[in-house]
């Protein structure tokens, strides 16, 4: 049974060892404060736990020990802002994503006839500007959002993650603050000197982190859609990145053939660009391929459609890694394959 006022009187020098050990046994009291008494600290604790002479330590009764007041979720206080019927709260999501300082919430059916009290509940708490329904995710070649806006203004926001800003307007292109890892991941991966061929940038989700984090010779960003084209010569510039050269149009027309160092293939559907960037290599290049791939083909579909492309092109392939970054859909998972080709 709970003691309420049991604690462990141990000397300061022992303290911090003594806490680590009770937290991990699950004795220690989180809903009580430490408190330094002389030179000594009293550590609250649920029950008994045994000899502590190990610590230098002793069990008393103390009623004087604070009680630590829990601080609510932002979910709880979502909850609590909504002003929606109270059978309704259910149905509120308990995730969201936050791009900028625009919301994206995926809304149940349920909540339809209130949209508007639960958009502007989760704004309030959240800080946010404008609140958008993911209404059926990301579509089309051009990797646009299905968005409603139902509360706010203005959906064009900056977001700021490690360290660099990325301007967009989150009703017209995705961003996948998902892929935040990979994104670190690829900002550091560069090294000066390199030529490096961004065939998807889309606003420059890889292709701005690294140029600002690596610091590349040159970066080529391709980007077929004229609204993220412009998002990506924005950030290029707000960024103060100047070694990079934004193409708009097609990556089969416009990515510079044998140059580069280093291609970034970041598109669910790059396969059908794989010819293209076996063209793109210069006489050694690293390819970073994503793939939306089912799970039992991990190990092996990745790795035969690139070394494939590979051998048409007449070059050598080797694996340098696969990573796993996300699931993408029930039983498929979002991969990057990182290979090295040469002549
Ligand atoms: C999925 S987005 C990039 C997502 C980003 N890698 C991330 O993880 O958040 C891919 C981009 O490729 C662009 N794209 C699609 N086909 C293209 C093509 N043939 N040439 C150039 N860009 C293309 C789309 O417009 C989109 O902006």
């Amino acid at each position: 049974m709970r003691d309420p006022n049991l604690v462990a009187v141990v000397p300061k020098r022992e303290a911090e060892r003594l806490r680590r050990h009770l937290r991990q046994v699950g004795l220690l009291d989180s809903g009580r404060k430490i408190a330094a008494r002389g030179a000594t600290v009293l550590i609250p604790i649920s029950r008994h736990p045994g000899n502590l002479s190990e610590f230098a330590a002793e069990i008393a009764e103390d009623e004087g020990l604070e009680e630590r007041v829990a601080r609510p979720t932002p979910f709880e206080l979502i909850a609590n802002a909504v002003a929606v019927e109270p059978g309704l709260k259910r149905f509120l999501p308990d995730k969201w994503e936050m791009i900028g300082d625009v919301l994206v919430l995926k809304l149940p059916r349920e909540l339809d006839g209130c949209k508007v009290a639960v958009a502007e509940g989760y704004a309030r708490v959240l800080g946010a500007k404008t609140v958008l329904q993911d209404v059926a995710g990301i579509a089309g070649d051009w990797r646009v959002p299905q968005v409603e806006k139902i509360w706010g203004g203005s959906t064009e926001t900056v977001h700021l993650a490690d360290g660099v800003r990325f301007k967009l307007d989150a009703a017209k292109v995705m961003f996948s603050s998902g892929n935040l890892p990979e994104r670190m991941r690829m900002a550091r991966i560069s090294r000066p000197g390199e030529t490096v061929v961004d065939m998807f940038s889309g606003i420059g989700y890889f292709a701005i982190p690294m140029a600002v984090h690596s610091r590349p010779e040159r970066i080529y960003a391709c980007e077929v859609n004229p609204v993220a084209f412009h998002y990506l010569e924005e950030n290029a510039r707000i960024n103060r990145v100047e070694d990079l050269t934004p193409l708009l149009g097609d990556c089969r027309e416009t990515a510079p053939e044998g140059v580069a160092d280093r291609i970034i293939m970041g598109y669910l559907r790059a396969q059908g660009f794989l010819d293209k960037a076996m063209m793109v290599a210069g006489p050694e290049a690293v390819l970073h391929y994503h793939e939306a791939c089912p799970n039992e083909l991990i190990g092996t579909r990745p790795w035969s459609t690139v070394r494939e492309a590979a051998e048409k092109a007449g070059r050598s392939i080797e694996q340098l890694q696969l990573r796993r970054l996300k699931s993408y859909a029930p039983g498929v998972s979002h991969i990057v394959l990182d290979a090295r080709v040469s002549r």
